[in-house]
């Protein structure tokens, strides 16, 4: 049976490729969707992917992935950083959660190097640009067929 992995996307990541290319990349989302669903294709993973600006429709989404989804894949961008919302959402999902950070969020300004969603992944990449999200599929399908 092929597992379903939510790859979800917080907000400005829309506009990937054009926002801060310096410390983003030039890669656009729609690379990167493409890039995660090759690699799905290659591991047995259907992947569900989307984006949003909005908390609520992250929460939806989290929420949605609960008996659906094996694993959750999930960059929650700005929102890492002030969600409890988010943190709620995923503790209440009981599949595998990583955690993905283009860039090393360690590396940035102090706002950046606390993470509420850290509390919950099973795993956290960053700092390994977009194919830190190619990473966490591969350790998602690690994770979903132990
Ligand atoms: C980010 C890092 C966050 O601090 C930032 O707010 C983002 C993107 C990253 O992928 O490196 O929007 O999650």
């Amino acid at each position: 049976m092929t597992s379903i992995v939510y790859v979800l996307n917080g907000p400005n990541l829309n506009l990937l490729g054009q926002r801060e290319p310096d410390v983003y990349g030039h890669e656009t989302l729609a690379d990167v969707e493409a890039a995660c669903r090759e690699t799905g294709r290659d591991l047995g993973l259907d992947i569900r992917f989307h984006q949003s600006n909005a908390e609520h429709q992250l929460v939806d989404w989290i929420q949605q992935a609960r008996g659906e989804a094996a694993a959750i894949v999930i960059n929650p961008a700005a929102f890492t950083h002030t969600s409890v919302a988010i943190l709620d959402a995923l503790n209440a999902f009981d599949g595998a959660v990583i955690e993905v950070h283009i860039s090393n969020v360690h590396k940035r300004e102090a706002f950046r190097h606390h993470s509420y969603v850290s509390g919950r992944a099973d795993a956290v990449i960053a700092g390994c640009g977009t194919q830190g999200y190619l990473l966490a599929l591969q350790r998602a399908a690690k994770l979903v067929t132990a």
